[in-house]
């Protein structure tokens, strides 16, 4: 039995994961946490904790893994409470800067296994090695990568739109960016990046490759968030008892 614990459960993504979780054999919700509503009952009859009682939380519950679907600041904290107690970790918020990213880093390190990824869904790892293999063969086409998503979304780009820059960079060796275009900017030879805020789109990244003559586009659109909320109920199956260290999605798919 994987015992799972979730911080953002009356969020978007923490409702989903319950849903998915409760259909897999072999895992059980032991904690749910939030800064809003607590006593709130979930499915499965237990009821939300403030987020401020997670370390007793997670050691009355006896959590195998926590899933954090949160905010930035949060998360880090999260993270290294589980990861003192020993508690394997499946990271999904977005939005880290590069000083939180390496608290996570240096708090998992040694301590727990985790699953950190900026995108949970199938479609999307799938979509990252194919934009690596076009940027590979179109080196010097023009790229763009150009992300939607709803209007509740706080952070920008997307975690996934920078995963995407990393993976397109990685490909081609380091590459300047920039980040949306105002005023005189004649284009070089960058990775463009742009973001589009509206309505209840869940989220689209497109990667756009132009040559002279023509154009390549590679795009992911996510229908539902049932995609993220499956993979992240995946990993935390597939992390539960694996050895410390910092694990990706690609992990997690290579092994079937
Ligand atoms: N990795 C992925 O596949 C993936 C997919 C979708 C969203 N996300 C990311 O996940 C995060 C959450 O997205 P969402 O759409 O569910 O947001 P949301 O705003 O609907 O939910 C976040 C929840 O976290 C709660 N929260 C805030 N601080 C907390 C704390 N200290 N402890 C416990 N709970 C706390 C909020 O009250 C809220 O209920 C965002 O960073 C988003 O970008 C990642």
């Amino acid at each position: 039995m994987t015992r799972i614990a979730l911080t953002g459960a009356l969020g978007r993504m923490g409702t989903l994961i319950i849903q998915e979780a409760a259909k897999v054999e072999g895992m059980q919700l032991v904690a749910g946490l939030d800064v809003i509503g607590a006593g709130r009952e979930l499915p499965g009859g237990i009821r939300v904790r403030d987020a401020s009682e997670l370390e007793a939380a997670l050691r009355e519950s006896r959590t195998d893994v926590l899933i954090d679907f949160t905010i930035a600041k949060a998360a880090v904290e999260n993270v290294c409470t589980a990861a003192r107690l020993g508690i394997n970790l499946v990271v999904g918020t977005t939005g880290l800067s590069p000083e939180q990213h390496a608290a996570m880093r240096k708090a998992i390190e040694g301590n727990c296994a985790a699953v950190i990824s900026p995108n949970f869904s199938l479609g999307v790892n799938v979509f990252w090695k194919l934009v690596a293999q076009a940027a590979q063969s179109l080196k010097d086409y023009d790229i763009e990568v150009i992300e939607a998503h709803h209007n509740q979304k706080k952070d920008a780009p997307s975690g996934t739109a920078l995963a995407t820059v990393e993976a397109i960079a990685a490909a081609l060796g380091q590459k300047e960016i920039v980040y949306g275009r105002q005023g005189v900017m004649p284009r070089g030879k960058e990775i463009g990046v742009h973001a589009v805020r509206g309505g209840d789109i869940v989220g689209d990244h497109t990667v756009l490759f132009a040559g002279s003559g023509e154009r390549l586009e590679i795009k992911h659109q996510a229908h539902s968030r049932a995609s993220f909320a499956s993979g992240a109920v995946r990993a935390a199956a597939w992390v539960a008892g694996k050895s410390p260290g910092i694990y990706s999605m690609a992990d997690v798919l290579a092994q079937r």
